[in-house]
């Protein structure tokens, strides 16, 4: 078998304490499956501008295009909130995303039944809760031209952003939520809001003509976004993959991921396009939390996000899918067990440290 490549960054703040929980997991899986991972880690964000003066240097870009996939932990931090813009830590995961032209972010959101009780929605509503968001990454008025404040000379300014999408874009991410929803429940469910918006025409239009030209075993639906919204509070458990751009989708993404957890717990994949000639994807899998300044350092933050963050890679770049579901589940049965790290202890629960943590899940899997 050949090896599986992996460049691990861990980062800044809790983010190698977490990378070191997913290592643990990557030894086991090399001695006990011979699973074959070589890892190689380099530094990103603050840790790097220390060291280089840059974020993410050049000799690490060229790993990272070379990696099977990449894991990252987390960047920034208070110590390097003066640092130029171009050279501030989230620069470093920009380049990143730039030039892996990682355009397709995932964002499960998974219900994990021991912790139903303490989502601020009725049980019922999120219990057995698993869906996914796709988001388009990079594209849309986060990027389109022009983006610009001018001066209108009558003590008025007027602020410009430029919501853009070419057809080659929607195709891209459409097809990746086809694909996706033929390895779940085959629903795609697409957000846009086609009443007021061009690009929302557009969007619903090259789906449709992609879902009808090579997905049409995949059932689809169309929803206004606003209305999606709301769907997804009141009644989640209607979707299976939500594919949106990349402004509905920054929002709903992190409406669905609250349904269900606490941030240290929500893991996502950024996915580029396959390769021509060996299919592969190029792939960054990173927990949603940042580097959280203010309890690194001190073993009690809790790794499930950068661990569930690995499970996906194991199911997107490796095709690992038994032990994807393995290690799911193995945090499914320690947080069953009652154990828990700080940020989702409650009352009459075992409280563990990060390291702990891993360790059982480590255990389990
Ligand atoms: P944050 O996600 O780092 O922290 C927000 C709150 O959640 C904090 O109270 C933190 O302690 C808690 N938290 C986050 N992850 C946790 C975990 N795994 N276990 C337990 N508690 C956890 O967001 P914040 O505070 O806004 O940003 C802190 C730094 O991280 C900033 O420099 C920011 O720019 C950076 N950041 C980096 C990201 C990345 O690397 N992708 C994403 C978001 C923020
Ligand atoms: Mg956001």
């Amino acid at each position: 078998m050949s090896a599986r490549k992996l460049l691990l960054l861990p980062g800044d703040g809790i983010g190698p304490e977490a990378m070191a929980e997913v290592r643990k997991l990557i030894d086991l899986m090399n001695i006990e499956q011979n699973a074959g991972f070589v890892t190689e880690e380099a530094l990103v964000g603050g840790c790097a501008y220390d060291a280089y003066g840059v974020p993410f240097s050049d000799d690490d870009m060229a790993r990272a295009q070379s990696a099977d996939a990449v894991l990252f932990g987390a960047v920034g931090g208070p110590k390097w909130d003066e640092v130029a813009y171009e050279v501030r830590p989230e620069a470093g995961l920009l380049r990143l995303r730039k030039e892996l032209d990682l355009f397709a972010n995932l964002r499960p959101a998974i219900c994990y039944p021991a912790l139903a009780a303490s989502s601020s929605l009725k049980q019922d509503v999120i219990e057995g809760l698993d869906i996914l968001i796709l988001r388009e990454l990079t594209g849309g008025v986060y990027f389109g031209e022009p983006k610009q404040i001018i001066d209108l000379g009558n003590g008025q300014q007027r602020a410009i952003d430029t919501q853009l999408y070419d057809t080659y874009e929607i195709e891209r991410i459409a097809s990746v939520a086809f694909e996706l929803a033929r390895t779940r429940r085959n629903k795609v469910t697409s957000m846009e809001k086609r009443n007021v918006m061009k690009s929302g025409v557009l969007w619903n239009q090259v789906v449709t003509r992609i879902h009808k030209e090579r997905y049409a075993d995949v059932t689809l639906e169309h929803m206004l976004a606003d209305a999606g919204g709301m769907q997804l509070v009141r009644w989640p458990k209607q979707f299976d993959v939500i594919v949106t751009d990349n402004l509905f989708g920054d929002m709903l993404s992190d409406v669905a991921a609250m349904l269900t957890g606490s941030l240290g717990m929500l893991p996502s994949a950024s996915l580029g396009a396959p390769d021509a000639r060996t299919g592969k994807r190029k792939a960054l899998y990173e927990p949603v939390h940042g580097s959280a300044p203010d309890i690194a350092g001190k073993n009690i933050a809790n790794p499930i996000a950068m661990i569930a963050s690995f499970a996906m890679c194991l199911r997107y770049s490796f095709e690992m899918v038994r032990e994807a579901d393995l290690v799911e589940k193995a945090i499914a049965d320690v947080l069953a067990d009652g154990v828990r790290t700080r940020d989702i202890l409650s009352e009459g629960f075992r409280e563990v440290s990060t390291a702990e943590m891993g360790d059982l899940i480590v255990a389990k899997y």
